[in-house]
C-alpha cells in the first residue's frame, strides 16, 4: 500500500460537499490516516503551489485556494495516487468521466473541488506541509 495528499477545496467546503466528497473517498476503499479543517492564507498557498509559479493562472489559483476553508488529509490505499487521479477525473470538469467526483462536484477547471498528489514522492512532500508526526499515523 501507499499513500497519497488530498485538499477539498473552497468551492466544494463551501457548497457543502464536503461530506459527499470524504463518503465517495472512503468508499472507493481509501483509508484517513491525518485529516485537518483549515485555511490556506494567501503566503502558505502560494508556497503550496510554487511548481506553478510560471503558469498564468497562479495568481487566480493562489487566490482561489486561500478564498476559504479546505480539508486536507493523507490517505493509504494499494496503488493510492494514480488509484485517487482517476477517482477524482480530469483536472477540467467538463472532461472528467461520469462518476468521478471532479464530474460530480466541481464546476470548472479552476474551481474544481479537489487536489490529488500527481507521485509518491509530492504526496509525501505534501503531506509533510500540513501534518506533523502526531498528527498522522
Ligand atoms: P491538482 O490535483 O489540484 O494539482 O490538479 P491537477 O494535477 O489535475 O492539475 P495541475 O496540477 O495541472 O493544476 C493545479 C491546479 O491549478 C488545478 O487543479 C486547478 O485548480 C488550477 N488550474 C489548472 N489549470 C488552470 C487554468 O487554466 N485556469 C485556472 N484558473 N486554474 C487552473
Ligand atoms: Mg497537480
Amino acid at each position: 500500500t501507499n499513500r497519497t495528499f488530498t485538499m477539498i477545496k473552497p468551492d466544494a467546503t463551501s457548497k457543502g460537499h464536503t461530506g459527499a466528497i470524504l463518503d465517495q473517498i472512503i468508499k472507493a476503499g481509501f483509508t484517513v490516516k491525518a485529516m485537518k479543517w483549515t485555511k490556506l492564507s494567501t503566503e502558505k498557498a502560494g508556497e503550496f503551489y510554487a511548481v506553478h509559479k510560471e503558469r498564468p493562472f497562479y495568481g487566480e489559483l493562489v487566490d482561489f485556494m486561500s478564498s476559504g476553508p479546505i480539508v486536507a488529509a493523507i490517505l493509504e490505499k494499494e496503488n493510492a495516487v494514480a488509484d485517487f487521479r482517476k477517482l477524482i477525473g480530469a483536472t477540467n470538469p467538463a472532461q472528467a468521466e461520469e462518476g468521478t467526483i471532479r464530474k460530480n462536484f466541481a464546476a470548472s477547471v479552476g474551481e474544481n473541488a479537489v487536489h490529488g498528489s500527481d507521485s509518491d514522492e509530492n504526496a509525501e512532500i505534501e503531506g509533510n506541509f500540513f501534518f506533523n508526526f502526531f498528527e498522522r499515523y
